[in-house]
């Protein structure tokens, strides 16, 4: 017999005001759903499904093959959305885990705990109940003077006595497959909304068959996020949690509250995170390195002893004992070697260095192979775009570029090479060469009597 997972996420998500499905919206820029289905993989589930609506190409184009999808084509409820996986998981011997889409912070140990729970109670229906001081919004859970679940009342249909209750409905439950679907179709639309309540199934279901409750102690866990408001809550709540779990680990930050952690970053014992730093994506950040403060960090692999100042690193790769910043921006595949200096304002995209080699001040690296050992001099700029196709900058071992040059791609500086400041280098340099590319200087000696205003030789001018 197997598990199931059912997540209803066929909603637009109204209260969001935008256009973007609710349960693709990013939580520390990881879209929502995400979350969901990472945990529910890890858990006792066998297979998920989901339930898709607005948008629909958008979920499943983050998904993709990691779930088996129905479709609602009109939202008329959680409860009519139920219904359209009936024909699927109706027919399968099994119990079903549903969950809405938009509890983004489900941990799949608690999911484990809900499936014993469940069997241990021998139970074909539990809802997952908590405790809120502030339950508004939510619906809330009915029980009669023995402590039995008698059903749940929305929010909205609630009278002044139920809304006092502060026992409330997280959206969670599971389900004895075949005798849940079966009893879906009894589900009417008589409400304040005129939609199909799933939480109308605690009352239909408990005439013939055992329904429960389980009663999660960790609040945050079951958090349904259904304007941006409560975006920021989920990520403080994540943020606080995963920080913890870092410094715990050995990472020292300063200033936590500030420092931002994605889900699926990995950071070694002996890191240092200085304030408002945020490090997201698929990033690795090695032993001894010092991110911060005022950061970021995306999708990059950060070596040993690496220093990140006031910068942004995305998509790029930087090895061990290299410093980056103040002010610099690494992008789109950098991969930087080791001991390089990328300094005060300097932006490197797609282009790769050897080690020991120093861009110290305002350069921009675009499209480059560099070599080791590299000097770049204030200023310099790889010239890699003629306004139609981008180009690319061939740079050997040694080379000393001087301040404010040119490098016009595509072009191949050798090894050993020096370049004059202020060139603007058209044509490839070979190696052990030295190359010069500007205007020759002329200076007109005894010049200041042809000049007017306040530098004119003023005795020669009272002459005249
Ligand atoms: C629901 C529960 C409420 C509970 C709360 C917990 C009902 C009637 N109410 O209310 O008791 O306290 O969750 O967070 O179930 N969806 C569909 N198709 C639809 C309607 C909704 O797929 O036709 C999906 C939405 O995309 C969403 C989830 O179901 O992910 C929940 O819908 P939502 O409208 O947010 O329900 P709540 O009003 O929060
Ligand atoms: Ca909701």
């Amino acid at each position: 017999m197997k598990n199931y997972a059912l997540v209803l996420a066929a909603g637009k998500g109204t209260r969001m005001k935008s256009e973007t499905p609710k349960v693709a919206f990013p939580i520390l820029r990881k879209p929502m759903i995400e979350y969901i289905v990472e945990n529910i993989e890890k858990s006792v589930v066998d297979e998920t499904y989901l339930v898709l609506g607005y948008k629909r190409e958008i979920v499943q184009d983050i998904l993709k093959d990691r779930a088996k999808y129905v479709y609602q084509e009109e939202q008329l409820g959680t409860g009519h959305a139920a219904m359209m996986a009936a024909p699927v998981l109706g027919e399968l011997e099994g119990h079903t885990f549903i969950m809405p889409g938009d509890v983004p912070l489900i941990w799949y140990k608690a999911i484990n705990r809900i499936f014993e729970t469940h069997f241990e109670n021998g139970n074909d229906l539990t809802v997952v109940t908590a405790i809120y001081d502030d339950p508004e919004g939510y619906g809330r859970i009915l029980r009669n003077p023995q402590g039995q679940i008698m059903g749940i009342i929305e929010d909205r249909d609630a009278n002044e006595y139920q809304k006092t209750i502060k026992e409330i409905n997280t959206g969670i439950y599971i389900v004895n497959n075949q005798k849940f679907f079966k009893e879906l179709s009894k589900l009417g639309n008589d409400n304040a909304k005129g939609e199909y309540y799933i939480t109308d199934m605690i009352t239909i279901m408990r005439k013939e068959y055992k329904v429960g409750t389980y009663t999660v102690k960790n609040n945050s866990l079951v958090m349904g996020v259904n304007d941006l408001y409560a975006i920021s809550k989920a990520e403080k709540y994540l943020r606080e949690y995963i920080n913890k779990e870092h410094m715990l680990n050995g990472v020292s930050m300063i200033n936590p509250e500030t420092i931002t952690i994605g889900h699926n970053v990995v950071i070694e014992p002996g890191v240092i995170v200085n304030p408002n730093t945020t490090i997201t994506g698929n990033t690795v950040i090695k032993s001894g390195a010092i991110i911060g403060p005022n950061s970021e960090v995306h999708n990059s692999v950060i070596h040993e002893n690496v220093q990140v100042k006031h910068s942004l690193v995305y998509d790029s790769e930087v090895h061990m004992n290299t410093t980056v910043g103040p002010f610099a921006h690494l992008r789109e595949h950098a991969n930087i070697g080791s001991n390089n200096r990328i300094g005060n304002f300097v932006e490197v995209k797609k282009s790769s260095t050897g080690d020991n080699t120093k861009a110290s001040h305002l350069a921009y690296i675009g499209d480059a192979e560099v070599g080791s050992n590299v000097n770049f001099g204030c200023g310099t700029i790889t010239v890699n775009y003629d306004g139609v196709t981008k180009h690319k900058t061939k740079i050997g071992d040694w080379a000393f570029i001087g301040c404010n040059t040119n490098l016009i791609a595509p072009i191949s500086i050798g090894d050993n090479v020096f370049i004059a400041a202020g060139s603007t280098v058209t044509k490839d340099i070979p190696s052990n060469s030295f190359a010069i590319a500007r205007s020759r200087q002329v200076t007109k000696e005894d010049y200041k009597k042809f000049l007017i205003g306040p530098k004119a030789d003023k005795e020669e001018m009272d002459e005249k």
